[in-house]
């Protein structure tokens, strides 16, 4: 039997493949590479070159291999292009889903680890924002996120599907052999090593104007083999703890100007900055209560430093300063 993991050449989604391969899963990848890149795949995973959206392409990789779940992480993910191009993401992130989840349906499978957002809160009413803190997404890529959730609660009520929903904060950092390389690269730990790199690249800093100690925007930023984790926790929990949303993050905020700070710490570069306007879709504080994951997922960070997070992208960009290419 195989883990089918969707978006699996992306990002998290090879590194969560990694973790299964780890422990001796079988695993199966669909992506369209669209984002993610064959290079991600790792040999002893199957790889199907395929679109969530693509209802038959989907029936044929249920027909062709013993899948027993599903774990998506195939999605549009930039907060920003989401404001702007909202039928993509809606497209992707609910279409793509229940596309995925309907051809489970077809094939008897009930097992679903979905891949959900901080997003999915919006502007947070306090901080750290707990699972039952109010949802209300301030850009189409939350809304996408959230949508999918409740999908998947009322898949669960009628149709049986197991699912538990992971609400990431903010992903970073790299595996021994896998790491990140969006293009175009938008996240914030990458743009500032490779300011690292090249002092003719500044870094733009989005918004110092925010109610928050510097006026730049706090996240959480969480390993993403911590994730990776979860995700396998997750999978052996399903049958007593399916339909619920755990957050994943440490509970530690930093700004974008400590982030820096740290980038230096770990690089001993200078590395340029440069303010910029604020960002569409970024709310100004994200940190994450992820108490539940650690109390019913069993879950423990072993990754928590931020400087470590960092170090550990840094390490993984000198290897590989052209990424997967
Ligand atoms: N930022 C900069 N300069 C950059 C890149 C980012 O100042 O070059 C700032 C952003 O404005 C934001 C912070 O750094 O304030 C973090 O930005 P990222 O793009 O790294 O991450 P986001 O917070 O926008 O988004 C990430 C994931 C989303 C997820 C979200 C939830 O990409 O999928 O976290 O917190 F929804």
């Amino acid at each position: 039997m195989s883990i089918l993991v969707t978006g699996g050449a992306g990002y998290i989604g090879s590194i969560v493949a990694e973790e299964l391969l780890k422990r001796d899963y079988e695993v199966v990848i669909l992506d369209n590479l669209c984002q993610g890149h064959r290079q991600a795949v790792l040999p002893r995973a199957q790889f199907v070159a395929a679109d969530t959206c693509d209802a038959a392409s989907i029936d044929e990789v249920f027909q062709s291999y013993s899948i027993s779940a599903v774990m998506h992480f195939a999605a549009e993910t930039v907060v920003e292009f989401s404001v702007t191009d909202p039928k993509r993401y809606f497209h992707t992130n609910v279409l793509g889903g229940i596309n995925l989840l309907d051809a489970m349906l077809r094939h008897r499978v009930y097992e679903f680890i979905f891949s959900s957002s901080a997003a999915i809160y919006g502007e947070p009413e306090s901080v750290p924002i707990s699972e039952g803190h109010p949802k209300a997404p301030i850009n189409s890529y939350g809304e996408s996120k959230l949508m999918f959730e409740r999908v998947l609660e009322w898949y669960g009520r009628a149709y049986g599907v197991k699912h538990i929903s992971l609400r990431y904060f903010n992903a970073a950092g790299a595996s021994q052999n896998l790491g990140e390389d969006h293009r175009p690269e938008t996240h914030l730990i990458p743009n500032v090593l490779k300011a690292a790199l090249d002092i003719n690249r500044p870094v733009a800093i989005f918004g110092t104007d925010y109610p928050t100690r510097d006026g730049s925007c706090i996240r959480d930023y969480i390993h993403v083999v911590d994730i990776a984790r979860a995700h396998v926790l997750a999978l052996g929990k399903l049958e007593t703890l399916g339909g619920k949303a755990y957050n994943l993050g440490n509970g530690e905020g930093y700004s974008v100007l400590e982030v820096v700070q740290a980038a230096r710490r770990v690089t001993s570069r200078d590395i340029p900055c440069q303010t910029s306007p604020r960002r569409s879709g970024d709310p100004a504080v994200l940190v994450a209560d992820s108490s539940l994951a650690k109390e019913e997922l069993g879950w423990t960070p072993e990754h928590a430093e931020l400087e470590d997070i960092v170090e550990s992208s840094w390490r993984w960009m000198r290897e590989r300063p052209n990424g997967y290419s």
